[in-house]
Order: C-alpha cells, then sequence, then structure tokens
C-alpha cells in the first residue's frame, strides 16, 4: 500500500486535443486507502455482497439487447479462449489504463510518446498516479483496454505488445473520447440535439467513427445521454438536454451512426453510452454531486435514452461517478443488474468511469480497495477505468471466495464478446489511411450540422417593418465584435477529440469573405476577452460600432466553462462582456447578438434590448461558414432550445415537462409582484415562473401556422390500449403552412398531457416531433403516432401503464403549442382511476 496523506491530490497533466492542456485533480488512491488505515476501520463484510453479476448472465435472456453479441459462433470462440486463461489474464481483461508512456517498456524501441506529436489526442502520464506501465501489462496479458490513446503509430506499438508478446495473442480495445468529431468537428451534442435531427446525427457520429478508426480508435465514450434539467451542470453540454424523448431519439441516432449494422465493418466503432445513471440530474448542478429522486422519476425521466440506446444494440455502458438514492452508479446493482441486464438484456460490456471503483470509497460504501472491487463487479460493472482496483484486489478476493470464479469469468466473456464482434482479433490494427486532420470532403456535412444547429431566439422588425436577420447586403460596414468572433480554438467547445484548431473557420475568417463578395467593410474588434475585467478594448469596440451600419456581437462562454469539471452557479455571460453589451447597444447600432455556449445562459437583458439573438452553441470546425450562410439567409435557422433558457438562475432547475403542482397560478400576471390572493400560488414573487425562452422555441426567417390539429379516435378502449405495445393506437395531425416569405424547416412538435391518472403526470410532454421543409405558401399534413410508448407512464409498481384516462394532444413549433385535440382511454368498467 502506498502511504501518502489522506488528502493528497495528485495533478495529472493530460494532453488532449493536441494542443489542448488541462488538468485533472484526482484523488491518489493509496491516499484514501491510508485514511481508512489510520482510522482503523474494517471492511465491510463480504456477506453485505449483492447477487452476483453471473447470476444476470444477460446472454442467457430471452432477448439480448445486441444480436451481433449473442452469436453462438462469438459464443464458441470466447469459450475456447476463457478455458486457457489463467487468473492474471482474465483480470488483464477488465482492466483499462491510459498511455503510461515508453518507461521500462519490455522489448519497446523508443517511440515518442504520441503526445509529443502536434495535433494527436493522446493522454500522456509518463508517470502513472497508479505507477502501472501500459507496455509492460499489455505485453504480458494483463491489459485489455485502453482509453484516449490515439494514433496509428500509438496503438500500433500497444498493439503489437499485446499480439506479438503476449501468451495468448489477445488484441486490446482502444477507447475513446469522441465526442462531437474526431478531426473534423461538428457542433457539440447540445448543439446537434437542437437540430431535432437524428438522421443528422446518425451521419455525423458515423463519419467521426470512420475518422477515429483510421487512428486504432474502435469503442467511442459516447453518446452522453444524460437527461440535463439544470444547465448549472457543466455536461450539459455533452447531452441532447432536457427532454427524454428527444434524448432517446438522439441516443438511438448515435448508436446507429457509429455502430452501423456490423461491429466489425471498417469504420464501425461500439459505443459506450454514458453516465449510467442519472449523471444529469447531479443535485445543484454540481459535478458529482449526489442524485436522489423517485424511481418513477429515474424510468420516466431519466432511464428512456440510455434504454433507447440500449435497444438501439449499444455494444458497452459507462457506469457514472454519482449516487443515486445513496447507492453510487458504479456499484449499484439495481442500476446495473436489474435494469439494466435483467429487465432491458443488454449483454454488451459495463465499464466504470474514471476511477469510479476508486471512488466508492470516498462515497463511504467501501472502507477499503478490495470492498470498493467487491462491490463494483458483483453489481455489474466489468471493467475498471483507471482505478488500479480490479488488478490488485481480485487475485485476493477470487482466493478468498468474497468474489465468486463465475462473476470474473462472465465480466471476461463480455468484453471478450465485444472483441471478437468489432473483429479485432482478425484485424487488430489501425487500418487505412490515418485522418490526421479535418477531412475536406466532411466539411459540407459539419457545415450543414452547424447551419441545423443554431437557434433564432428573437429577429425584431426594425423601423421599415423589416427584421433585423437575414442581414441586408446593403448593409455595406459591418462590425464584428466580441471574443468569440475570432477565436478558432473555441468555435470547437469542449471535448473536441482530436480536432485542430487550425482547421476551423471563426467567424470573421467567414464573414471577411463574404462582406468582400458583397463590396463592403468588415471592423473588427475583439472588445475584451471570455473572462477578463479590463476594458482597454472597450473604445475600439465602441469605435467601430459607431462606425457600422449594422453590428454582430460574439460574446458567450470559453469551451472550458462547461464539459466535466464545469459546472457554474452563474448564468451570465463571463467577465465583462455584459458591460459591453451594454456599450455597444447605447451607440443605438442594430446589433445582432451571436451567443457561443454549452448552455443556457440567462439573457434576460439582451432579451430587452437587442433586436436580434442566435444561439450558436459550439458550432465545429465549419463554425465561420455556418454562422455567415446563416446570417446572410443562405439557410433559414431551423434549430429548436434542447433546454430551457431561464429568466435568472434561480429558477433553476427549470424544465418545461414538470408536474402539476395544486395551485396552479393559471390567469395571473406572473410579471406583477404578488398582492392578495395572487400570492398563494405556485409562483415567485419576484420573477414569473416561464422559461425566458422555452423548450423546443426557435424562430426561423419565415413564419409558420398550424391548422386542423385533430386525432383519428375520440376514445380507445383501455383494453386495447393495454393489449396492443407495438403497434400506433391513434394518430395525431395537423397542418403546417409557411405563412413567410422564405423557404425553411420547421420543427413540427407534438406535446400530450395525460389527466385523470392515479399518479400525476407532467403538464404536457413531448411525444413526436418530425422536421418539415417548406416553400413559401406550402403547406403539408403531419401525422404523429401515438401508441403504448407514448401515452404510457411508469405505475408505482415501476411497470409502464395505461389507465382510463383523459389525453390533451397539442401540435405546433414549440413546447407552448396551444391548438390542441383530445381523446380519452375508456374503462369496460365505469369509473376511471382517478374517480
Ligand atoms: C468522464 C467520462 C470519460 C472518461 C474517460 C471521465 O472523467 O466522466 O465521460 O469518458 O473520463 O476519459
Amino acid at each position: 500500500m502506498n502511504s501518502i496523506g489522506c488528502n493528497a491530490v495528485d495533478i495529472d497533466i493530460m494532453i488532449i486535443a493536441g494542443l489542448r492542456v488541462y488538468s485533472r485533480i484526482r484523488s491518489v488512491l493509496a491516499g484514501a486507502t491510508l485514511c481508512l488505515a489510520l482510522a482503523g476501520l474494517e471492511p465491510y463484510a463480504a456477506a453485505q455482497a449483492v447477487a452476483p453479476a453471473s447470476t444476470q448472465n444477460a446472454n442467457r435472456v430471452e432477448h439480448p439487447s445486441n444480436v451481433q453479441l449473442a452469436d453462438p459462433k462469438i459464443e464458441t470462440r470466447v469459450e475456447h479462449l476463457l478455458r486457457q486463461m489463467t487468473l492474471e489474464e482474465k483480470i488483464g481483461q477488465l482492466v483499462q489504463y491510459n498511455d503510461t508512456g515508453n518507461a521500462s517498456a519490455l522489448h519497446v524501441s523508443g517511440a515518442p510518446p504520441a503526445a509529443d506529436r502536434p495535433g494527436a489526442m493522446d493522454v500522456l502520464n509518463p508517470v502513472s498516479a497508479n505507477h502501472v506501465n501500459a507496455m509492460q501489462l499489455a505485453a504480458t496479458g494483463r491489459l485489455g483496454s485502453m482509453l484516449n490513446t490515439v494514433g496509428t503509430e500509438r496503438t500500433n506499438t500497444f498493439q503489437h505488445l499485446a499480439i506479438d508478446q503476449s501468451r495468448l495473442h489477445i488484441p486490446l480495445l482502444f477507447g475513446a473520447d469522441v465526442i462531437h468529431g474526431f478531426r473534423t468537428i461538428y457542433p457539440v451534442p447540445l448543439g446537434l440535439a437542437a437540430s431535432f435531427d437524428p438522421e443528422l446525427v446518425v451521419a455525423v457520429s458515423h463519419m467521426a467513427a470512420e475518422e477515429a478508426s483510421t487512428a486504432g480508435i474502435r469503442w467511442f465514450y459516447s453518446p452522453m445521454v444524460d437527461i440535463s434539467r439544470d444547465p448549472r451542470w457543466g455536461r450539459s453540454v455533452e447531452g441532447a438536454g432536457e427532454d427524454p424523448y428527444l434524448g432517446a431519439a438522439i441516443a438511438r441516432a448515435y448508436i446507429r451512426g457509429y455502430q452501423g449494422d456490423d461491429l466489425s465493418k471498417p469504420g464501425s466503432v461500439a459505443a459506450s453510452v454514458k453516465h449510467f445513471a442519472a449523471y444529469g440530474a447531479a443535485e445543484s448542478g454540481r459535478e458529482y454531486n449526489s442524485t436522489d429522486m423517485s424511481e418513477i422519476t429515474l424510468r420516466q425521466v431519466y432511464l428512456p435514452p440510455y434504454r433507447a440506446a440500449v435497444d438501439a444494440g449499444a455494444a458497452t455502458v459507462m457506469s457514472a461517478f454519482n449516487s443515486l438514492n445513496g447507492v453510487p452508479a458504479s456499484a449499484n446493482s439495481f442500476l446495473l443488474n436489474k435494469i439494466l441486464r435483467g429487465e432491458w438484456g443488454f449483454n454488451g460490456f459495463v465499464v466504470s468511469d474514471y476511477t469510479a471503483v476508486m471512488e466508492l470509497i470516498h462515497h463511504g460504501i467501501a472502507l477499503d480497495p478490495a470492498t470498493a472491487t467487491r462491490k463494483a463487479i458483483t453489481s455489474g460493472v466489468d471493467v475498471d477505468m483507471m482505478s488500479h482496483f480490479y488488478d490488485t484486489q481480485l487475485p485476493g478476493l477470487i482466493r478468498s471466495g468474497e468474489v465468486p470464479m463465475d462473476v470474473v469469468d462472465e465480466a471476461v466473456r463480455r468484453v471478450l464478446r465485444v472483441k471478437f464482434a468489432t473483429g479485432l482479433f482478425e484485424h487488430p490494427y489501425a487500418e487505412g489511411v490515418e485522418v490526421t486532420a479535418a477531412v475536406a470532403g466532411h466539411r459540407p456535412l459539419v457545415r450543414k450540422a452547424a447551419e441545423e444547429s443554431f437557434v433564432l431566439l428573437k429577429n425584431d422588425k426594425l423601423v421599415g417593418g423589416t427584421p433585423l436577420l437575414p442581414l441586408s447586403p446593403a448593409s455595406k460596414r459591418v462590425a464584428l465584435i466580441g471574443p468569440l468572433a475570432d477565436d478558432a480554438r473555441e468555435m470547437v467547445g469542449g471535448w473536441s477529440g482530436a480536432g485542430k484548431d487550425s482547421d476551423s473557420i471563426t467567424l470573421r475568417q467567414a464573414l471577411a469573405e463574404r462582406v468582400q463578395q458583397l463590396g463592403g467593410t468588415l471592423l473588427y474588434a475583439k472588445g475584451t476577452k471570455i473572462d477578463d475585467d479590463s476594458q482597454t478594448g472597450f473604445p475600439e469596440a465602441i469605435k467601430a460600432a459607431q462606425e457600422a451600419d449594422v453590428v454582430l456581437l460574439a460574446l458567450g462562454e470559453s469551451g472550458r466553462m462547461s464539459g466535466e469539471g464545469g459546472s457554474r452557479a452563474n448564468l451570465n455571460l463571463p467577465g465583462n462582456q455584459q458591460q459591453l453589451m451594454e456599450e455597444v447597444v447605447a451607440t443605438g447600432k442594430p446589433v445582432v447578438l451571436l451567443i457561443f455556449s454549452g448552455r443556457p445562459l440567462v439573457l434576460d437583458w439582451a432579451a430587452k434590448h437587442i433586436p436580434a439573438i442566435m444561439e450558436a452553441w459550439f458550432p465545429g470546425t465549419e463554425a465561420g461558414h455556418a454562422l455567415a450562410n446563416v446570417l446572410y439567409g443562405d439557410v433559414s435557422p431551423s434549430g429548436k432550445l434542447p433546454m430551457s433558457f431561464p429568466r435568472t438562475v434561480g429558477q433553476e432547475p427549470l424544465y418545461y415537462n414538470q408536474f402539476p403542482t395544486g395551485r396552479p397560478p393559471a390567469g395571473i400576471d406572473l410579471s406583477q409582484p404578488p398582492s392578495g390572493e395572487t400570492r398563494f400560488v405556485s409562483r415567485y414573487i419576484d420573477v414569473p415562473n416561464s422559461a425566458l425562452f422555452p423548450f423546443g422555441y426557435g424562430l426561423s426567417y419565415s413564419s409558420f401556422s398550424y391548422q386542423d390539429v385533430k386525432v383519428s379516435k375520440s376514445s380507445i378502449p383501455l383494453l386495447q390500449a393495454l393489449a396492443n405495445r407495438s403497434t400506433p393506437l391513434l394518430e395525431a395531425t395537423a397542418t403546417v403552412t409557411n405563412t413567410g416569405e422564405h423557404t425553411a424547416t420547421e420543427v413540427v412538435q407534438c406535446y400530450v398531457r395525460n389527466l385523470g391518472a392515479s399518479i400525476e403526470q407532467p403538464v404536457r410532454s413531448l411525444n413526436g416531433f418530425e422536421r418539415v421543409s417548406l416553400a413559401p405558401g406550402e403547406s403539408r399534413q403531419v401525422i404523429f403516432h401515438l401508441g403504448f410508448n407514448e401515452l404510457s407512464f411508469f405505475n408505482l409498481e415501476s411497470s409502464p401503464t395505461i389507465e382510463a384516462t383523459h389525453y390533451t394532444v397539442w401540435i405546433g413549433g414549440s413546447s407552448l403549442a396551444n391548438q390542441e385535440a383530445s381523446f380519452v382511454v375508456v374503462s369496460p368498467t365505469p369509473g376511471g382511476d382517478s374517480r
């Protein structure tokens, strides 16, 4: 045991995305162990172990989630290999480390650590906190997979050690955080979700898989499908926002894009759905914080996207850092054995999040590494990412009988199935020409993705009746102001794979071309930094604004202000950007505000004082071109908000699909302070309840009207609704018309409310959406099929059900849609559950 102080932390400098350096503060494993030793505490009794994971063998379930992994041919190979493996080799398959450099590697030539090469995404830990040597482990069959070790040269170096030198020649699986592109970067996931376009998600994620597999990567730690209702949580940027229906649709799309229909096809990668489960419900939006919720909320709100990804065949799942109702997700048999494997038939493997097994000690449910290991593996965590616990603890636990051998065997089988299914045994090395920079042929696709991600929040008419956007070519002098106007690095946001800053097109670059083509002049001034209090750049910015016909203000966050470890207690513009904005607006010039952010920000001042506002998220490699195309009207914005934008941070968590209250503030003007009876309703006394910009909201350069919102049946027999779980029960339809002057795309949304059930249901829930492109004057009927999935809810026994109740359906362009139709589900016996 290493003896390091109880509070010792170490800082690994990790080099990711080429030039991006960030430090990760991580508790030293040995420190935690020593704390326990000093406290004289005993490990938990083995008797407290939960049912062994092996009893949940997913391949024995009737409907395994991934058919390829259940292939009997693979099973034969797995069993054949397993029989030859020593305990040490078996445990090796359950161990994952990153690249620890070349120090004292066995029989290895002195290839430079990959992170020395510009542009690689490699993580370099020359001296590992764990004091392991990944090369030695690979060469001796004691390493199963590696994380964030990227590039043909580096992955092949490790793979050769595993294949050529280890006794059984089992290939390594290389996983990486490819979150929104590998080299050619598309919008951050929250922005991509704003497209409400699952087919687009399939296309871009497949593109990322193709690029990364040329660099040896066959496994992505993506998609992150955590529902996030609180934008203070920095990782909101990595998911699809607050809604389970949208989240599930997007989750499915990622799996299709990454894995295709065959994991072994070139260009396919195995997905890791993360972070299972409910990581996004971190209390107070504070990163890694605990989560606590009813089982109904868990099943109805948080689990659907994971379920959708598993049903779509996701090969692996990552267990989360957080605790759920007191049990850490990485030792949570209820989540992993009961729900994931038992109920959903998941037959891939579960990898822990980074050091999550070790963190069970910090959670206080294990007093030493052995207990943490026992709890994690018996709860269903197959692979230990970076904790250095499985390799050190499992041999003793097996010897003592605290962990049954068949638990280890089953975990190894799960890993080997994925390795066989991905074709790693046949093609262990990086294939094809390594993609080392953004791919020219992929730029149109990521540009389209960026264009679809932008959400137009406001676009007032100016004097003369024309909206400020799209920009008029007659505005010859264009001022471009702000810290996000010309920052290539920030265009891609956090977790930007191996993207190179130099590949990104900034708004300034794109506008310089565009404005010149139009015979105009671009006046650029940075104004201030993203997070600074110096005003030295203000005068230049004000001057540019004063000289311009129109001003574009590019403000927002840096990529590092969201993502992992990026929780914020404030949702305002960082630094002195608010002040810069106010001074620019004071010039009286027409201003377009472009917001770059990894989360909803508080834009209440801007909404009152600025005529045009567009949320740009972090658009990716083609940021500038995509923005210029939308700003000048080549493309009409079509994005809709995947998360509600609050008026003030105090409203958080704020989401549209909330439960009703017994004192709804119906008919009360909440912008006015309460008086008399208007006080004793569910409200704030100082701010309206509503979002500033709600879920599903987004404008276009055109306008749309909705007519004929109807349902195909006014009544459905309960028995039919319960019996028929796979075909639609009725149709909800509406006719949408483009009433404006631009060809444009509208995201038509269908919301449902269930009234009268035995358990209260949200005030409305999204249950269908469709992107519809219409020429001016064109109309289209949109049909939503509503069946058991859309109409059911979870009862107190945790089963999805339908009762004899009343349903309202709204169809429109946001969660405020107000044209409705209704129907009832009728019981054969009089009286529904609510009566
Ligand atoms: C993050 C995961 C990520 C893993 C590997 C963890 O800290 O929570 O999302 O996949 O690191 O880099």
